[in-house]
Formats: structure tokens, sequence, C-alpha cells
């Protein structure tokens, strides 16, 4: 049995994502389970070195986690011929600047959304990863959860007819963090344009991805911008101005008809069967699509409202949905494609979704913003 390592360099690991999603329950947990099993001969290793600007955060990080190679001095260990992966989940901003220098070390390309703030420049950090012939990826790990794939194997199966529309409600409230017991729950550069931030950047790269995916691919995009609260406090509990915009109401054409329309926001209370819920309707058969679940009425038990408000709705109508079951155990939305872009590395086996593909996302994000600016709709050019 042969145990391949697979040096991975992790940057920008102390923060949310870095620590939670891709060294905790990707990286290490891979650790855990024994490596990736490819086969009786064969186990793939990923072995991480943590690097960021902060020596003490990540030695802390590294004791915390049982973690042995961390470092500041990030190009001593892109020399390392050790390290096979680069990967940033840094701030948005930063990522042109590592990923140059990871691609001249000749690393292969592992990185968060969105790769940037601007078309022009997603596009080239992806030609400049062609060009240089290494393998590269963007983190679109939405495509992984278990609802969208419930939803993607009924779609499947034809339980929809033809899909007319798609919406999608996405959203909670971030406190502002003025509260002594209310802190926020996200980073303030998210609510700071000169920071990279904004909830269009933010999430319209993710709405790409799973609308090309799952329902169409998208062809132009009407969207209006708001900053509803115009001033939040810090990680150090100063108040601060909200340059970027905190809610997005946008419709996305298709190129198959379907009309999608997602509301994206950061302040809106919940009521709703998740964060995130996509509403899915078709000719034959609807869906209410969540993060983990799936919820379906086909046309034969859809019931019969008939318009009344002078006497209380006499239908349940949440009663008339029934679950998808689950069929397996839903492994971590991130780990799973980590595991992908490692076999791809590793065994060149095929992997879609590159920095090409991610500047598909910010293309949306940057039309997105267009359009609110400009008050019109914008078509999206073709990316390839
Ligand atoms: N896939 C998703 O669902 C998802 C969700 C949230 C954020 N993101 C993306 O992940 C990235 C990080 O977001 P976050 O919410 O974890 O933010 P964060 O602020 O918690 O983390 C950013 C990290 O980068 C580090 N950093 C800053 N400057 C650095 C430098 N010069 N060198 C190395 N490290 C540096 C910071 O110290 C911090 O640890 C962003 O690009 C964001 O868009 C993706």
């Amino acid at each position: 049995m042969e145990i391949r390592n697979i040096g991975i360099i992790m940057n920008g690991v102390t923060g949310r994502m870095g620590t939670n999603q891709h060294l905790v329950r990707s990286i290490l947990a891979i650790r855990e389970q024994g490596g990736i099993k490819v086969s009786d001969d064969l186990i793939l290793m990923p072995v991480p070195t943590l690097t960021g600007r902060s020596e003490n955060k990540l030695r802390a990080l590294a004791e915390k986690y049982g973690v042995e190679n961390y470092t500041t001095d990030i190009d001593s260990a892109l020399a390392k011929p050790d390290n096979h992966i680069f990967f940033d989940a840094s701030s948005t901003l930063l990522r042109a600047k590592f990923v140059e220098k990871a691609v001249k070390a000749g690393k292969a390309v592992y990185c968060e959304k969105p790769t940037a703030v601007e078309t022009k420049e997603a596009v080239r950090l992806a030609q400049l990863c062609r060009d240089a012939g290494i393998k590269n990826g963007v983190v679109q790990d939405k495509l992984w959860l278990p609802g969208l794939r419930k939803f993607q194997m009924i779609k499947d199966e034809g339980f929809f007819g033809d899909i007319l529309s798609v919406r999608g409600e996405f959203g909670y409230w971030v406190f502002e963090g003025d509260k002594y017991d209310r802190p926020a729950q996200r980073p303030s550069w998210n609510y700071r344009k000169e920071d990279g931030g904004g909830i269009i950047i933010d999430m319209l790269c993710h709405w790409r991805y799973v609308i090309d995916n799952l329902f169409g691919k998208v062809k132009s995009v009407s969207c209006l911008g708001a900053t509803h609260i115009p001033t939040r406090y810090d990680e150090e509990g100063k108040s601060y101005k909200a340059t970027a915009d905190d809610s997005a109401y946008a419709t996305f054409e298709l190129d198959n008809g379907v009309v999608a329309h997602f509301n994206s926001s950061w302040n809106v209370r919940v009521r709703r069967d998740d964060l995130l819920t996509m509403q899915v309707d078709g000719t034959k058969g609807s869906a209410i699509v969540g993060l983990r679940k799936c919820w379906v009425q086909s046309a034969a038990a859809t019931p019969k409202p008939i318009w009344n408000p002078d006497i209380d709705q006499p239908i349940k109508f949440f009663e008339g949905w029934q679950e998808v079951p689950d069929t397996q155990v839903y492994e971590n939305a991130f780990k799973i494609q980590w595991e992908m872009f490692i076999r791809h590395v590793a065994l060149d086996e095929p992997y879609e979704y590159d920095l090409m593909e991610g500047a598909k996302g910010v293309q949306l994000a940057e039309a997105g913003l267009q359009s609110w600016e400009q008050r019109k709709w914008v078509e999206l050019e073709k990316l390839s």
C-alpha cells in the first residue's frame, strides 16, 4: 500500500472560512478518515502547511489541531517541492498577488471565491494558470450540499416536467455589532467596498454556478442593490460606515427561458425552511430546495386555492409537501470538493470548477453592480 503525501499550503487559514470549512472540516477530516483511498494500493494523504501574517495566530491554530507545519514565510513554503497545492482563503483583494506567486512557483492553485472583484482581473488570473499549464480550481461548495444534490437527482429523473421559474431567498439578520451580547457574526470587511465587501460580489458568485449547473445558463441580469444599514461596528467595537451593499434583489434570464429571481440580504429575519431556499416550479411538479433538505409537490398533489381573504386560509399549504429522503450519509460540501481537487492534482482526474468558471461568478456580480448603477438589464458575454 502506497501512502502518497500531497503537501498543501493553506494561506489565510486563520480566517473564518480557512479554519472552519477548509482546515477542520476538510483537510483534517480527510486525514482523520485515513486519507483519500483511491484503491487497495494507493492512499492520498493531504499534509497541510499553515501560512499567514501572524506567527502567534498560526502557532495557536497549529497547536490546537496538532498541525506540524506553519510559517509566515510563504515564499519558503512555495519553494518546497513537497508542497503540491497552494490554497488561498485570505481576503478577496489579496487573491491575485498570492495566485501569481503560486503560479510562478509552479504549484496547483485552489482558492476561495470570488477570485477578484472585477471580471478582467478574474479572467487574467484564470488565463495565467492556463498559460502556465497548472491545475486550478475555485470553491463552488453549494453544489455538493445535500438539498441541491437531492434536487439534481429528482430533476434528472424528470420530476419537474418543464421548469418555469426559480425563486431564491437567501439571508438572515447579521447583528450590527453594537450590543455587547450580540456580536456581529460576519467579518466587518464584508460591509466595506474598499476591502472587497458587498453582498452582490459575495453572493452573485454563488448564484452563477448554482444556476448554471442546476437550472440553465445565465444570459442576462437585472439587479437592484441597497445598503439598508448604514452604520455597523467592527471587531474592536468601533463604529464604521457601511460602504458596500448589504441587500440585492436580482432577476436572471436563462438561455432555456427559465426566469430566476434571487433575493440576498443580511438584513432579513428568517421565516422559511432554511437560510437559503429555492422554490422551483415546473409543469409536472415543484420543489423547495434548502441547504440540506428538499421538499416536493407533484402536479397530482397540487391543491386548488380560492382567493377569499374574508375567511382564515382553509388549506394547510405546508402539509402538501413531501420531503425527499436521505439516501446516504452526506459529507461536508467543502470536503467533497477538496477530495475531487486533490484527485485531479494527483491522478489527473477531470475537474470542471476552474478559475475560468470562478471568473463567470465575478462576471455576474460585476454585471449586477452595473445593472444597479445604470438601472438597466445587462447581457453577459461568453467566457471560456
Ligand atoms: N465559499 C463560501 O461560501 C465563502 C463564504 C464566506 C467567505 N468566502 C470567501 O473566503 C475568503 C475569506 O473570507 P472569511 O469570511 O474567512 O474572512 P476572514 O476575514 O475571516 O478571513 C480572512 C483571513 O485572511 C487573513 N489575511 C489577511 N491578510 C493576509 C495576508 N496578507 N496574508 C495571509 N493572510 C491574510 C486574515 O488574517 C484572515 O485570517 C473571502 O475571499 C470570502 O469571499 C467564501
